[in-house]
């Protein structure tokens, strides 16, 4: 492999053990580590790296680093790190149990950020010094360029910013990846420049990440999977929620306020957003293209059938069986595939440019429109918001979707008010959940309550909305957005009692 992964003579010297790379680590130390939604991350310098603090907590010492990424890893990274409490900050998005674990028992702070803002808050200054980088790549070319991995997230920026680097070179990571990406990096302002991306499949960058070499510390080699992103076949209440959005869609069609062919998709994480790529690769649209973030199961269906001409990202998130179809089949998907910084992937102005169709999950909203999409029942972390806000509020067309209930339909995902706000009612268009779609756009607050509840509560728990709302409209203070603040959060107080909401 060192030859044919690895032609930089000057790299090829720095090759060594993981434990050895993992060695530069010292306590303290802020970590940027490639990685998103559980590819092209490191495998085996932070398993090294857990190992080393494990030894030190033995000892009776201290060694904890920062560990800042593109967002979510794997067990082989968060998990090993976080099983030995070895990390006392993270950002900007994450969804490991141990991890979520560390942060909702206090163990361990989280920062939990729109990811376009991390590259330029990194490079502000704002979470301190950038000590490592440690990156994932496909292979080392012979004047030191590095062909990117799964996924790029903020690797251009961990790469300038650190003082040392460390590079995994992934032998289990199709060498045909080459190509695929296009890096475009974005100066800080008063030096910022319009980003020249008019169209989903525009290049406006170069397919190689660079390093200066001599801050390459350490290179070692690798051969393991990125996770296996495994999505079970959509259950009922997905496929109803992708069939109202599905007829939504063709309702604006028909409407004239949007294409044929739609407009730039972006899709969110997990199982609800596949059902919707699913509905939609047997459905009327052709000739779709995304722009987004991640790119699932779902997506890789449509380029294959045809459906999706073009589809950009800044990573690719996928089940080991759809991985394996990608490599075997890349020269054809590099036709359609483009993989971006997620600076770039998530650049509000070319969101707002392009005119996305953003379909993101949610815990809950409230009956005026805002929505919470990271905190269970006010204060408990699950994942973080990710891009969600990014597209959010740039969108042509902001769509949040959930089951209306949770855990076996004791909580209402449909509440008063939220008990913690991601998205507000100033950026969410559209509500939907297997009841029904309430599209908010030029509605007053009054009125979206009052389609919220019609179309998307469950209807065991319209009757206590109603109530709600009614009394609220008498006894609240003012009649524009009317709230009895007394009680408010009872929903979630009775929840929180482990009562049915
Ligand atoms: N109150 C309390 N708990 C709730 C809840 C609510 N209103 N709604 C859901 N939950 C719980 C579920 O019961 C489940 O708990 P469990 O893990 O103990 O089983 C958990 O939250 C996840 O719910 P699920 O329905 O499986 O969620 P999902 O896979 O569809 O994901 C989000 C929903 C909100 C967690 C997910 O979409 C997310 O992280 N979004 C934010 C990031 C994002 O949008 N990224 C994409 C941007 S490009």
């Amino acid at each position: 492999m060192s030859d044919s992964r690895i032609q930089s003579a000057a790299l090829r010297g720095k090759i060594m053990s993981a434990d050895d790379a993992a060695a530069f680590i010292n306590p303290g130390e802020n970590l940027g580590v490639s990685g998103f939604t559980g590819s092209g991350h490191p495998k085996i310098v932070p398993q090294a790296l857990a190992r080393r603090i494990a030894a030190a907590s033995g000892r009776g010492e201290t060694f904890r680093v920062g560990v800042w990424t593109g967002a979510s890893t794997s067990p082989e990274l968060d998990g090993a790190l976080f099983k030995v409490n070895g990390v006392s900050m993270r950002l900007p998005y994450q969804s490991d149990p141990d991890c979520r674990n560390r942060i909702n028992a206090g163990e361990a702070n989280y920062i939990d950020v729109h990811l376009s803002h991390v590259a330029q808050n990194a490079a502000w200054g704002h979470y301190g010094k950038l000590d490592v980088a440690l990156i994932e790549v496909v292979a080392i070319l012979e004047d030191g360029r590095l062909v990117p991995s799964t996924a790029i997230g903020n690797n251009p920026t961990w790469l300038d910013l650190a003082d040392k680097v460390i590079l995994e070179v992934n032998t289990a990571q199709s060498a045909k990846l080459e190509g695929m990406h296009d890096i475009y990096s974005v100066a800080l302002p008063p030096h910022r420049q319009p980003v020249p991306l008019t169209a989903p499949a525009g290049r406006i960058g170069d397919p190689y990440l660079r390093v200066d070499p001599k801050k390459v510390v350490a290179v070692v080699e690798t051969n393991c999977s990125d996770r296996d992103n495994k999505f079970t076949a959509p259950d009922e209440n997905s496929r109803l929620i992708a069939g109202h959005i599905l007829d939504f869609l063709q309702h604006e069609v028909k409407k004239g306020r949007i294409p044929p062919n739609l407009l730039p998709l972006q899709s969110g994480v997990g199982n609800i957003a596949n059902a919707v790529m699913a509905g939609l690769n047997d459905g009327p649209f052709d000739k779709l293209t995304a722009y987004t973030e991640v790119l699932q199961d779902g997506m890789l269906d449509m380029i294959r059938s045809g459906k999706l001409v073009c589809a950009s990202a800044t990573a690719v998130s996928l089940s080991a069986g759809a991985l394996s179809d990608l490599f075997a089949n890349i020269d054809e998907y590099r036709k359609s595939i483009i993989l971006r910084p997620q600076e770039i992937s998530n650049h509000p102005e070319i969101i707002r440019r392009l005119g996305t169709i953003s379909m993101n999950g949610m815990l809950e909203a409230d009956i005026y429109g805002n929505v919470n999409s990271t905190h269970v029942l006010g204060s408990k972390m699950m994942n973080g918001l990710g891009g969600s806000g990014d597209f959010a509020r740039n969108a042509y067309l902001s769509i949040f979707m959930t089951p209306s209930t949770a855990k076996n339909g004791a909580l209402s995902c449909i509440v008063p008010m939220v008990s913690h706000v991601d998205h507000t009612e100033h950026d969410v268009q559209v509500l939907v959940t297997e009841h029904g779609l309430a599209d908010l756009r030029g509605l007053a607050p009054r009125q979206r309550a009052r389609l919220v509840i019609d179309k998307c509560a469950d209807p065991r728990f319209r009757p206590a909305l109603d109530d709600y709302l009614a009394r609220a409209e008498k006894g609240a203070n003012g009649k524009q957005t009317p709230h009895l603040l007394g009680e408010a959060f009872d929903w979630h107080l009775r929840a929180l009692r482990g009562e049915s909401m």
